[in-house]
């Protein structure tokens, strides 16, 4: 019997395409330029699944070529699938799977990561050393703010929040908040304490970090007027997607001093991140590397093709979404 045809939209790691060539007939992006639609939707007529990622616009369109073509299964490498339009693909009668769970650790660390830069100021003391500037060791200038004793506000206690949470409560002595739109049960942290509203989140917490899927229902959930409602001491961490914060209002607010600081992994129109955000001393920014450690991407490429020959044995995908 012949083997499945696998499209794959981006490089993946060595032990990832490995696997699959062993397994599929698959076509690898060995350029790692992203698809434009055109070749989206050619993919889906073509092949009988495709591999696609954060950055492939998988929308209605390109879930409709699947239904006339070939594809029936898009694997997602990755945990987050706003750039999938999941009602197009149920409608169209396209399986979309996704890899929750092994990046967790990893996404969580670097939300840690960016608390921590922001809060020390590492970017600003780093710079100032590597341009020259540093006069040396003195007691007072460019002090930061202890984490042990603060509170730590996390939006959306999901798998990542949690990770988070745990760090910062028994790794660094935070006290935690949490907002969660449905009742979690059983959160392992000591005192935590379940908030009835965000805007309490906000009021409260002298770090917030962010932990709430990309898509509509999300997006700007950090507007204006909530980040208002934050101590002029305060952090913000994001970790989850851009869109879920009103860009352009937390500039302002950094700008003018609103908030002390924030630390970004995501942004609203990646890869462009506006010079003004740039040009800003109180922030620590970073690429979007929240899963990027070599473990964390290899497990999850393996998830993502657990998925797919699942699928092609005809049992139900174990992260199916729809
Ligand atoms: C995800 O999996 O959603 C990450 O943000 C991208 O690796």
């Amino acid at each position: 019997m012949s083997k499945p045809r696998i499209i794959v939209t981006r490089k993946l790691p060595f032990a990832v395409e490995e696997r699959l060539k062993k397994i599929f007939t698959v076509s690898f992006n060995a350029s790692d330029k992203p698809f434009s639609n055109a070749k989206l939707v050619e993919a889906m007529k073509m092949a009988d699944g495709v591999m696609a990622t954060l950055g492939d616009n998988m929308d209605a369109e390109v879930m409709e070529a699947g239904a006339h073509g070939r594809a029936k299964i898009v694997a997602n490498f990755g945990v987050g699938v706003n750039h999938i339009d999941l009602d197009a693909a149920a409608d169209h009668g396209i399986i979309v799977t996704n890899t929750p769970d092994v990046l967790t650790d990893a996404t969580a660390d670097i939300a840690m990561t960016l608390m921590l830069n922001v809060t020390r100021r590492t970017w600003e003391h780093e710079n100032t050393l590597r341009r020259g500037d540093w006069s040396g060791f003195d007691l007072v200038s460019g002090l930061g703010m202890s984490l042990r004793g603060k509170t730590l506000g996390i939006l959306g206690m999901g798998r990542i929040g949690q990770a988070v949470a745990t760090r910062a409560y028994f790794g660094f002595g935070m006290k935690i908040a949490y907002f969660n739109r449905s009742k979690i049960e059983n959160v392992k942290i000591p005192g935590a304490q379940a908030v009835a509203t965000i805007e309490d989140l906000m009021e409260m917490s002298d770090v917030v970090s962010l932990h709430l899927p990309g898509g509509a229902d999300n997006r700007h959930t950090i507007s204006r007027s909530r980040l208002a409602l934050m101590k002029n001491t305060a952090y913000l961490v994001n970790t989850a997607r851009g869109e879920v914060i009103d860009e352009t209002a937390l500039i302002e607010a950094l700008q003018q001093n609103l908030i002390a600081g924030a630390g970004l992994d995501v942004f609203e129109n990646e890869p462009e991140v506006p010079q003004a955000l740039r040009d800003l001393v109180n922030v620590s920014l970073l690429p979007h590397i929240g899963s990027a450690t070599l473990e964390t991407r290899n497990a999850m490429g393996m998830c993502a093709i657990d998925n797919l020959v699942a699928y092609f044995q005809g049992i139900a995908p174990p992260n199916k979404l729809v």
